[in-house]
């Protein structure tokens, strides 16, 4: 098999929280050979989405910034894979700019009729860890993941929750998450 990479978003604060721990299960069981290149949403200049609407009609936006690499990296991937703490039911604020700031490929898709808007098609993943044994943020993450690698030609085939964080059965749950985000990297290229 030809060496994959896999663009990865990374959206904790901390890198050894649940959400590290469970990147880094995943990210150790990628078959060998595999490529990461590693986005640290919070370490990152990523100016938000201002909806200039010039993406609508180049299909690239018109900002500058270290989103320039994510955008490379896109084109180049045959995995995406986001790490992500719930916050407020959604992505910490500096994922959520990069997120918006993928709008460009929206406009692609539905302002430009490019089909695809990206040429390499992908698999996709989503780590999440939530506070809460709650289902709402969880439900919103993977829903709005799902609507992002819809228009980046890529399969969300995976999705790995490590719920109930913050309380203090967690360290029973810990287990079978990391078990599963291992599973999840380990069949990340041949899952359907
Ligand atoms: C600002 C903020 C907002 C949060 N909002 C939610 C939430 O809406 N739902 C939830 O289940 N947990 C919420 N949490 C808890 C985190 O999701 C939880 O602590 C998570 O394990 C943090 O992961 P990390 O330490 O890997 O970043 C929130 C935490 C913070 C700091």
């Amino acid at each position: 098999m030809s060496e994959k990479l896999v663009l990865a978003l990374f959206g904790s604060p901390r890198k050894s929280g649940p959400t590290g721990r469970l990147f880094d299960a995943f990210i150790e069981a990628l078959p060998g050979g595999t490529q990461v290149r590693m986005f640290d949403a919070f370490s990152m200049k990523i100016a938000p989405c201002n909806g200039c609407g010039g993406c609508e009609k180049t299909g690239n936006c018109v900002l500058r910034d270290d989103m320039d690499e994510v955008y490379e990296a896109m084109e180049a991937a045959d995995g995406f894979v986001i790490a992500t703490p719930a916050y407020n039911l959604s992505f910490p604020a500096p994922l959520k700019a990069v997120v918006d700031r993928m709008q460009c490929y929206w406009s692609r898709r539905f302002s430009l009729g490019m089909r695809p808007p990206v040429e390499k098609p992908k698999v996709g993943a989503l780590l999440l860890a939530a506070g809460s044994v709650e289902k709402s943020g969880a439900d919103v993450l993977q829903r709005q993941t799902r609507m992002l690698m819809s228009v980046l030609h890529c399969r969300l085939t995976a999705c790995v929750p490590f719920m109930g964080t913050d309380q203090a059965d967690a360290a029973q749950r810990e287990k079978a998450a990391l078990l599963a985000a291992k599973q999840a990297g380990h069949t990340f290229f041949t899952s359907r």
